[in-house]
C-alpha cells in the first residue's frame, strides 16, 4: 500500500489516503507542541519511536480483544489504518494525578487517584480543546449516548490492560489520552496513537519522567526517555 494525496496534517502527524478508499496511511512527524501549539519543536527520532511504541501497544490492545483501527506497520514512519469518523473528544483516564488535574483543583502531583479519573475534552483548538462532560458532548451532538457508554467501557478496559503492561516494564501509568472514531458500520474503535506523546509514565523505582512533560516543561533529554519507554517494552515482548 502506497501513500497518495495527503488529507490532513496535525501536530504530530499527517494522514494520507491510499488505492482503497477504506484505508489510510498514518505517517508520524518528528514535531512537537505544546500548550495548544505554542510551543513548538522537533524530536529528533520521534517520529519513529512513536510509530514503534504505539505498534508495540495497539497490538496488546488488539490481543485483549479492544477494536481499534490499527491494520499494519508499514515501515519506520508508517502505519496503515482503517479509515474512521473522529469523534472529537479526547478521552482522558488518570490513575495518579498530575498536569491540568493537578493544576485546577491544587492537588499534589503524583497523589494517587481513590480509582480511575475518567474525564471529556472537546477536541477544539480554537477553545483549547475544553474540559467537558458527558451532557455537554451530547449537546454538543458529536456523539450518541450510547456510544459515550461504549467509549467509557472501552476506555476503562483498556486503562486496565495499559496499567498491567506498563506496570510489567516498571513504569507507572499516571495518565494518558484516547480518541475514538467510528467505521463505516458504526462500530466504535480506538484510533489515534498511544505513546510518550499522549501518556504520562514514570519510572516506578525513581519516578522519573519518561514522557512528553520533559519536553513540556523543558526537562531535557526527551528522546532519551521515549528510547527508554521503546527499549523496555521491546524486552518484554522479546
Ligand atoms: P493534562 O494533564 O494536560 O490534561 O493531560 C492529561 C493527559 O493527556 C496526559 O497524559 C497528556 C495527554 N494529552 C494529550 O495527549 N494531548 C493534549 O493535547 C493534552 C493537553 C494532553
Amino acid at each position: 500500500m502506497t501513500k497518495l494525496n495527503m488529507i490532513y496534517e496535525g501536530k504530530a502527524k499527517q494522514l494520507y489516503t491510499t488505492e482503497d478508499d477504506t484505508k489510510l496511511i498514518i505517517h508520524y512527524k518528528d514535531d512537537a507542541t505544546a500548550f495548544n501549539g505554542v510551543k513548538k519543536a522537533s524530536i529528533e527520532h520521534k517520529g519513529e519511536l512513536n510509530n514503534a511504541i504505539t505498534t508495540l501497544i495497539f497490538k496488546q490492545l488488539i490481543q485483549a480483544g479492544i477494536p481499534t483501527h490499527y491494520i499494519e506497520t508499514l515501515n519506520e514512519r508508517d502505519q496503515l489504518c482503517h479509515k474512521v469518523d473522529i469523534i472529537p473528544l479526547e478521552v482522558i483516564v488518570r490513575n495518579i494525578i498530575a498536569g491540568s488535574m493537578a493544576k485546577r483543583l491544587a492537588i499534589l502531583e503524583g497523589t494517587v487517584a481513590p480509582r480511575p479519573i475518567y474525564e471529556l475534552c472537546y477536541k477544539n483548538d480554537d477553545l483549547g480543546d475544553p474540559l467537558i462532560n458527558e451532557d455537554h458532548a451530547l449537546a454538543l451532538n458529536v456523539v450518541r449516548e450510547d456510544e459515550l457508554a461504549e467509549i467509557k467501557r472501552l476506555t476503562l478496559r483498556i486503562n486496565e490492560e495499559l496499567k498491567k503492561l506498563f506496570d510489567t516494564i516498571n513504569i507507572k501509568l499516571v495518565d494518558f489520552k484516547l480518541e475514538f472514531g467510528k467505521l463505516p458500520d458504526g462500530t466504535i474503535v480506538l484510533a489515534d496513537e498511544i505513546s510518550p506523546d499522549t501518556c504520562r509514565l514514570w519510572d516506578k523505582d525513581t519516578n522519573q519522567k519518561l514522557d512528553k512533560d520533559r519536553f513540556r516543561r523543558d526537562l531535557g533529554q526527551v528522546e532519551d526517555a521515549y528510547q527508554e519507554i521503546l527499549k523496555r517494552l521491546k524486552e518484554h515482548y522479546a
